[in-house]
């Protein structure tokens, strides 16, 4: 489809988002017909920290709007790491729970790497264990982690054509930007791909190759019309709330500035409303997925 170059596409995740919750609703309305039990998601968090309460708290909400049953194991700041150990111990064994996600960050005292390493892959619906994150190397069956997955579900649900293009990713947080440049260049999406990060030079140069930019570097509004093609499809994975005037008091941005940028895209993700909705919904999709033990029997 040919694009007026000043009026890019929105990406609508918010859209996508909840046709992809309708989909898994229904497919649990299924399974309940069959008289089976809903999939059954647990979320454990540690501390009191806002962002984390947050996240839980939309978790749980999403999981129970499309059927799952939903569990929050909570635990005060100063919990042992031998207790939160046991813990995940407990839900490994456990078979009424499909899938848990261990909510990080983790308090100082506690090893997070060691309590990741702790989980079931079967049940790591994060994809954040070394055998899932070893498996997406391999283009082996495994849980992708969720904000990569929500993004290359985004591009397949808006048919993006990617086979070789040049994909430019900024930030290799463990999380997203490195798993997020090997899902582009796997087969199947067949990008030649570009990871940038702290050391990189000649940023902007890099960036104005891209024929999709993934933008996760954590710093607001970075990414400036100058640095992008004309056409290119721009994926703004930040997220930030910037002090302001106004009655709320602040304003949202991502790690793309939008005005400058959104004239020369083909596609773009709007902040809020872009890749944000699709995060939970790849939680639930994975969840879904281990319920059905897809990937492991
Ligand atoms: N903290 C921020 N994002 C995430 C996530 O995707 N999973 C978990 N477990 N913790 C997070």
């Amino acid at each position: 489809m040919q694009q007026d170059k000043k009026t890019p596409v929105l990406i609508d995740g918010k859209l996508i988002a909840s046709t992809i919750k309708e989909e898994i609703k229904k497919e649990v309305a299924d399974i309940l017909d069959r008289g089976q039990r809903p999939p059954h998601l647990v979320a454990v968090l540690v501390g009191e920290d806002g962002a984390s309460l947050s996240y839980v708290k939309s978790k749980e909400k999403q999981s129970q709007e499309v059927g799952f049953t939903s569990s929050v194991y909570r635990f005060p700041e100063n919990i042992s790491e031998e207790e939160l150990l046991q813990t995940i111990d407990f839900l490994n064994k456990d078979e009424e729970v499909d899938g848990y996600i261990v909510q990080m960050p983790l308090p100082k005292h506690i090893d997070a790497r060691k309590v990741t390493d702790h989980i079931d892959p079967k049940k790591d619906v994060d994809g954040f264990h070394p055998v899932n994150a070893g498996r997406m190397l391999l283009s082996l069956p495994c849980y992708l982690p969720a904000t990569p997955y929500g993004i290359v579900t985004l591009i397949d649900r808006m048919g993006i054509e990617t086979a070789g293009k040049n994909c430019v990713v900024l930030g290799r947080s463990d999380i997203v930007g490195t798993p997020m440049s090997v899902l582009m260049s796997r087969k199947g999406k067949d990008c030649t791909v570009t990871l940038c990060h702290s050391k990189t030079e000649n940023l902007e140069r890099i960036c104005a190759q891209a024929d999709i930019l993934i933008a996760a570097i954590g710093k607001p509004a970075f990414v400036k019309g100058s640095m992008v093609k004309e056409g290119a499809v721009v994926i703004d994975v930040g997220i930030h709330r910037i002090k302001d005037d106004s009655e709320k008091g602040y304003y949202v941005t991502g790690d793309v500035d939008y005005e400058s940028v959104a004239p020369k895209c083909s596609y773009i993700t709007p902040v809020p409303g872009g890749v944000g909705p699709m995060t939970i919904v790849s939680l639930l999709t994975n969840t879904l997925k281990a319920y059905k033990k897809e990937f492991y029997k």
